[in-house]
């Protein structure tokens, strides 16, 4: 009998990726996803890579009678993945109310239904943003949290406690937040992968419909910062690296490893790269010439942020371990891809 997992925003970009990976891994996998930010279509890119099309629901999650609906359907729900959230840093600015009432009563939706339908198992789609800009680097989980620079990232932070504080009050429930850097590249299959929604806000889609001829041309937002070639840096963490640390927390808590019943891990590759090293290293890896230009700074950007990985190492016993050119090259294919 196959464990079932329910992976909510599982047609999203981190998303669908977990999903092929937990269905690799022999579990069986149903979505619930508003379908706010992806297409139904993504279903087809996961059967065609896993040959096994996952159940899916829509389902609005921040509705509670909705969210109780789903899982009186669904039974025999061993543990969660949570990604189901709003995840626009600039719209969160301008729609604070949006981002908290959405993601905020999707989690405790969530929670509630856990205790409800004994369901103790919880993995949490966190971000480095609870960070802030480090005042020391790398970042490591003992690094203390800084106040947000944005709704978007407040959201990732409030979520936290919810989930700290309710596993306090609750040993039955074992939970897992995982603090992403930055997501980037696409399966190699290219038949999923990022599928921004309008003009991208991230960096990587960006440069890639720019060499696709879809922008004229990409802004390189600073080279002024306190930084080796003055441009931010970050820490990029291929996507399919990413979904195996998933696999591998859901592993942690059905097979009862966990120290205590709520920790958190930084997910990144351990190494910082520049703005301006993407480009080099995409043109390095396709061959193709990125046309950008250097502009001022985009407010609420920190000047940068890696991970000191050694925690998640040693204690999931995950490592990321695809190089950069090969990232973005899935970027580029899968850019082409959806192209055609
Ligand atoms: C990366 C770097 C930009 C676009 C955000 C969220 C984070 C997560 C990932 C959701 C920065 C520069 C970008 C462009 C550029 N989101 N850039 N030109 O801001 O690090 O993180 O997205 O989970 O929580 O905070 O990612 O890709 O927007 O920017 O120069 O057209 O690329 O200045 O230095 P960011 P990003």
């Amino acid at each position: 009998m196959k464990n079932k997992v329910l992976v909510t925003g599982g047609t999203g970009f981190i998303g669908s990726h977990t999903v092929v990976e937990l269905q690799n891994s022999g579990y069986e996998v149903v979505i619930a996803d508003n379908l706010s930010n992806s297409k139904i279509e993504v279903l087809d890119g996961i059967e065609a890579i896993s040959g096994v099309r996952p159940l899916f629901e829509k389902v609005d999650l921040s509705k509670e009678n909705e969210c109780g609906d789903f899982f009186k359907k669904h039974a025999g729900i061993k543990a969660i993945i949570h990604f189901a959230a709003s995840k626009a840093v600039g719209e969160s600015v301008e729609k604070p109310l949006l981002y908290y009432r959405n993601n905020l009563n999707s989690l405790m939706n969530i929670l509630e239904a856990m205790k409800e339908f004994s369901i103790p198992n919880l993995v949490f789609s966190s971000s480095c943003t609870v960070y802030g800009q480090p005042d020391k680097l790398p970042v490591t989980e003992a690094t203390p949290r800084k106040e947000a620079e944005s709704p978007y990232g407040n959201t990732k932070t409030i979520c936290e406690d919810i989930i700290r504080d309710t596993a306090k009050a609750n040993a039955q429930l074992k939970m897992i937040a995982l603090r992403y850097f930055n997501p980037i590249g696409a399966h190699p299959s290219a038949k999923i992968g990022e599928l921004p929604l309008g003009v991208p806000n991230n960096l990587i889609p960006f440069l890639t419909q720019t060499v696709a001829g879809m922008r004229p041309e990409l802004s390189v937002f600073g080279n002024d910062y306190n930084t080796a070639d003055g441009s931010c840096i970050r820490d990029y963490i291929n996507v399919v690296d990413l979904a195996k640390a998933h696999v591998v927390s859901i592993g942690r808590l059905l097979e009862d490893k966990q120290k205590s019943n709520y920790e958190f891990f930084n997910v990144g590759t351990g190494k910082g790269v520049s703005v301006l090293e993407i480009i080099e290293s995409f043109e390095r890896a396709t061959g193709e010439k990125v046309p950008h230009k250097i502009v001022g700074r985009r407010a609420g950007d920190i000047e940068q942020i890696y991970a000191d990985t050694s925690f998640s190492n040693r204690e999931l016993g995950w490592k990321s371990g695809k190089t950069l050119d090969e990232t973005l090259l899935s970027a580029w294919n899968w850019q082409l891809a959806l192209n055609k």
